[in-house]
């Protein structure tokens, strides 16, 4: 499909039409990447729940596929994870097929309006031709609710530390984790979080998973977060520490955010990428999800990141980068070495039509703000305050906000790096722009509504900032 509706993603995945929220089921298999979400085919806000379907062969271009899980007698589909069951431990496997097994929450909503506590369980199915059609398992659900209101968005990976399958579940103010041999039987073996981490919101969508740190094994506990999030409304939180197959450890007690901007929540990670961890968050907020002025289709993705780990401060700190692929969408526009940027005008011309990638190295620690705005006169105003040692997203300006008050909002994040300069990549389509700065130790994510693309950018710095490199390029619609 090529869109060209306004406001419409060109180069994040959106639906055609109607609601998504919350990526799940990601999981890798078959040369494939698949992207399910949760998805409400009859309307453009939140409604009865259905697993969504994209696949895509280079986490670049996507093709939506039919919708994969419908709501049953069990409730609505709520978020999930997939696996690929090479081993064919759960038995679905038939002649030779590896199963893909997907593990979502059964959300009964006859139960809620009854005032039970137990209407979310945990569920699973299964597909033996790589995500095209999936089968309920009979048994479902897999996992009972012991009585606890919000109990859901299953996270399964395979730990070779317990030999078994482990689930990490959101458990409203902390999170279990259950194992299990077969996918079907399922062992509570620990809980994490009750006094640790923000608590301004409930616990959502958790994932579990190792990155490498000069050969050390570091384990990351993501757990999303609704309210309560750095600058209002939901949020992506994570822990680091270990996992021994049992129980997580954190080896600090301070509150980490993935990104801090307003619009990434409910961010996993794909299962089955080897050593890459490549994380996509939904590009939204509950604050005003629902309200956002996309009536055809609402909200998107975020692209898809590569995850690191770095240690500030003898901290565990996690990166976020743009995935490499993205660079087969990348053409130079404009290159530029060595500007005192007091008063910079790096692109005044109507010749930018698509989205594009702002890549910039500084020569030193100085105030800057670099201004994006249109013929229109709306304006987004990204920046670094020296100060505060803060970047900042001002979208104040930057288009219609009328269907929330608190949207049009300036947002801010910490620097963490201690480097002499800073560097920062943006990524800007047609009602977004993410931030990563130093290499991803800060990220952030923000949407915005303006009547057309911001094709202007101009930098100022009081400090006489010198760019010592800045490279703009546009970005090609990943939509054919
Ligand atoms: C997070 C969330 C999940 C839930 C889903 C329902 O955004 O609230 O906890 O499974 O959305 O759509």
């Amino acid at each position: 499909a090529v869109y060209h509706e306004q406001y419409r993603p060109q180069i994040h995945f959106s639906p055609k039409a109607h609601w998504m929220n919350d990526p799940n089921g990601m999981v890798y298999n078959e040369g494939v990447y698949h992207l399910f979400f949760q998805y409400y085919p009859g309307a453009s806000v939140w409604g009865p729940m259905h697993w969504g379907h994209a696949t895509s062969t280079n986490l670049v271009h996507w093709q939506e596929q039919p919708i994969a899980l419908y709501p049953d007698s069990l409730g609505f589909i709520f978020s999930g994870s997939a696996v690929v069951d090479k081993n064919n431990t759960s038995g679905f496997g038939k002649g030779g097929k590896v199963p893909l097994v997907a593990i979502y929450t059964s959300h009964d909503t006859a139960g809620e309006r009854a005032g039970r506590n137990d209407y979310e369980n945990q569920s699973i199915a299964y597909s033996l031709d790589n995500g095209k059609t999936w089968t309920k398992y009979s048994g479902n659900p897999v996992v009972k609710n012991p009585g606890i209101r919000d109990f859901r968005d299953p996270k399964v990976s395979w730990n070779e530390a317990a030999n078994k399958w482990i689930m990490t579940l959101a458990t409203k103010d902390r999170i279990t984790f259950f194992s299990s041999p077969d996918l079907k039987n399922w062992t509570k073996e620990s809980e994490f979080g009750e006094k640790l981490g923000a608590h301004g919101g409930v616990w959502e969508c958790p994932d579990l998973f190792p990155l490498d740190y000069n050969g050390q094994k570091v384990w990351v506990l993501i757990v999303n977060i609704n309210p309560g999030g750095p600058n209002g409304g939901s949020a992506t939180q994570y822990f680091t520490g270990n996992f021994d197959g049992h129980t997580f450890t954190p080896d600090d007690t301070t509150t980490k955010w993935l990104d801090y901007g307003p619009d990434e929540y409910a961010g996993i990670t794909w299962s089955n990428t080897g050593e890459r961890k490549i994380f996509l968050g939904w590009m939204s907020n509950w604050e005003y999800a629902n309200v956002v002025p996309t009536e055809k289709w609402r909200s998107a993705t975020t692209i898809p990141r590569e995850l690191g780990i770095k240690k500030i401060n003898n901290q565990f700190l996690v990166t976020s980068q743009p995935v490499k692929e993205l660079n087969s969408i990348t053409k130079p526009f404009t290159t530029l070495t060595n500007v005192k940027a007091t008063d910079y005008t790096v692109a005044s011309t109507t010749k930018l039509t698509t989205p594009y990638k702002l890549s910039l190295t500084t020569d030193a620690v100085k105030d800057f703000s670099i201004t994006f705005s249109n013929k229109s006169g709306e304006q987004l105003v990204i920046g670094f305050d020296k100060a505060t040692n803060q970047y900042y997203i001002d979208r104040t300006k930057a288009g219609e906000s009328s269907f929330k008050q608190s949207f049009a909002a300036k947002t801010v994040a910490p620097r963490f790096a201690q480097k002499a300069s800073i560097d920062l990549v943006l990524i800007i389509d047609a009602a977004s722009v993410e931030l990563f700065a130093d290499s991803g130790l800060t990220t952030m994510t923000a949407i915005f509504f303006p009547e057309d693309l911001l094709n202007q950018i101009h930098v100022q710095s009081t400090g006489g900032v010198v760019l010592k490199s800045l490279q703009l390029s546009s970005m090609q619609s990943i939509w054919k």
